[in-house]
């Protein structure tokens, strides 16, 4: 059943579509709209609760969508409105929630007010962008460095300023110290939010307002190469600044103009950072992202004590989230390797708040190699040979194994990998025991148990490989045992409570097997089990 009602977005499961990759239904080689509709029934058995749509705006595409040329429209490269209208009729009339992707921290340079902001000094748009003098040698105002590379600064030669760009020059930012700036993009939210949409994931949103005065950013003492460039800076000056709380505020007031909408924002920072995102009395984003699990080194103590850091800043009443894989960092099989993907997918769907998926990763699917002549990322051209490439986590989904993996019948903008034949959706959906099949028992278990939504999170133990955990609500728990290594893990404690019935492998096959006061765990194993008082059913 689904979850209903205000609080939908913290029983939900989310999943992020990168629309490019998912599904093409017009043969073009890129992901569209009417691709998405036809793959709401694969999204409906998954079991997930929410969508996130990636960048659907008209855009030049200089950052694949992130480069918006009109706030209010679809690229047609994706469809057009009436496809959109018909992707929120069919999403919700299959009990799914659609949340856009807002990017109100720089437009495309092809947008009409940049268009108007850079055509005179004096246009009435001017102070909508981040314009500057030279500074006194006729260079960039400042130090501040762009994440794609290079000075954040782009020369404009006909009214001899400079403005600023957090990403690429072709994205140039918006004034959030303008108010008139903070009412357009409140506008743009009404405008999606009035046509049904569920919420927004606002795009960098921790980088709203920079700081009054340009102060140059400091030196990174930890900077070595074969970092990106821009971090031989420290963003203190033009990230996370005090001010952009009041900004996000402005932006949850219109959320709530609407009943059971969502704010999720997408934020980089550590734990004690991210907890303030919330907001003075909770009124900031609803979720700000927990990117944690993207960086995490994958042994036990570690992730004990990430789950640890998080839980123990989260202001009172606010709700967690996770977030294992996105369009920005690598597959988490990558990451983690094959074996224990299962590992954490049992560890996102089991922690205590709600879980993120990344279109693929429920199919195990891997970083592509992507040649030097077939990359796409305006970071890897930007920056190369470091690694900092994106186009291998957004490669097309993996349905079938015809030509083009029944992701398109033409050439696919990114390729595909080697093993597609093998590795999709409907090889997996056959194979009992793959990770297609424990995504769904883990989404469909998670709904069934209330202690895994609702339940506090308890840690009993991070030895080894082992980690031990149990998520407890008043009248039922649950304990989760997941082995990190490939070696067999033996426990033997009646302390840890170790006793009741095996509800789910990550192998997928010793549901009811009964646990008294012992357990072991082959390697790469996790389990749930249903302790004392726990409800299945
Ligand atoms: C964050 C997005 O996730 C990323 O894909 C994009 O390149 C930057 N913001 C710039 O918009």
């Amino acid at each position: 059943m689904k979850q209903v009602g205000e609080f939908w977005w913290r029983q939900g499961v989310f999943y992020q579509i990168y629309p490019r990759s998912f599904q093409d239904s017009n043969d073009d080689g890129v992901g569209d709209i009417r691709g998405v509709i036809d793959r709401l029934p694969y999204l409906q058995a998954l079991g997930i609760d929410a969508i996130w749509l990636s960048p659907i705006f008209p855009s030049p595409m200089a950052d694949f969508g992130y480069d918006i040329a009109d706030y209010t429209g679809i690229d047609p490269l994706f469809g057009n409105m009436a496809d959109f209208e018909a992707l929120v009729a069919a999403a919700h009339e299959s009990g799914l929630k659609l949340i856009l992707d807002l990017v109100p921290n720089h437009t495309s340079d092809q947008h009409p007010w940049f268009i108007e902001s850079r055509s005179s000094r004096d246009n009435p748009k001017r102070n909508w962008y981040i314009w500057h003098e030279p500074s006194a040698d006729g260079g960039p105002p400042n130090n501040w460095l762009s994440e794609f590379g290079g000075s954040a600064w782009e020369y404009d030669a006909a009214t001899r300023q400079y403005y600023y760009h957090a990403f690429l020059a072709k994205q140039p930012d918006l004034n959030w110290r303008n108010p008139e700036v903070h009412q357009a993009i409140h506008d743009v939210m009404r405008f999606w939010l009035g046509k049904g949409v569920d919420g927004f994931r606002v795009d960098v949103i921790w980088h709203l307002i920079k700081d009054a005065n340009f102060r140059d950013n400091p030196p990174n003492p930890d900077f070595r190469e074969g970092l990106p460039p821009s971090e031989k800076l420290l963003p203190l000056h033009t990230a996370d600044q005090a001010e952009v709380h009041d900004a996000i505020a402005g932006m949850r007031h219109v959320v709530d103009e609407f009943p059971s909408r969502v704010l999720i924002g997408e934020i980089y920072l550590p734990p004690e950072r991210l907890a303030s995102y919330y907001g003075r009395d909770l009124g900031g984003a609803h979720l700000p992202f927990n990117f944690a699990l993207l960086s995490a080194p994958w042994n036990a103590r570690a992730l004990e004590k990430i789950i640890h850091d998080y839980e123990a800043v989260l202001p009172t009443g606010a709700w967690p989230n996770w977030v294992l894989g996105n369009h920005d960092r690598p597959r988490v099989a990558s990451r983690v390797g094959m074996e224990q993907a299962r590992i954490a997918a049992m560890l996102l769907l089991t922690l205590r708040g709600t879980p993120t998926l990344y279109y693929g990763d429920e199919i195990g699917m891997h970083q592509v190699a992507i040649a030097p002549d077939q990359v796409r990322d305006p970071f890897e051209k930007n920056v190369p040979g470091i690694g900092v490439g994106r186009d291998g986590c957004r490669t097309p989904m993996q349905w079938d194994a015809t030509r083009y993996a029944g992701f398109s019948r033409s050439t696919p903008w990114l390729p595909l990998p080697d093993d597609f034949r093998r590795e999709n959706v409907v090889n997996l959906e056959a194979d009992a025991r793959s990770i297609l099949n424990l995504y769904k028992a883990l989404i469909n278990l998670r709904r069934k148990l209330p202690q895994l939504t609702d339940g506090v999170y308890v840690p009993i133990a991070a030895q080894g490989d082992l980690l031990l955990y149990r998520r407890q609500s008043n009248d039922s728990s649950a304990l989760i045992a997941l082995n990190l290594g490939d070696e067999p893990v033996s426990i033997a404690s009646e302390a840890a409570g170790l006793s009741g019935e095996i509800l789910l492998s990550t192998f997928l096959d010793r549901q009811g097997e009964k646990v008294r006061g012992a357990l072991d765990l082959r390697g790469n194993e996790g389990v749930i089990i249903g302790t004392a008082g726990a409800q299945v059913g």
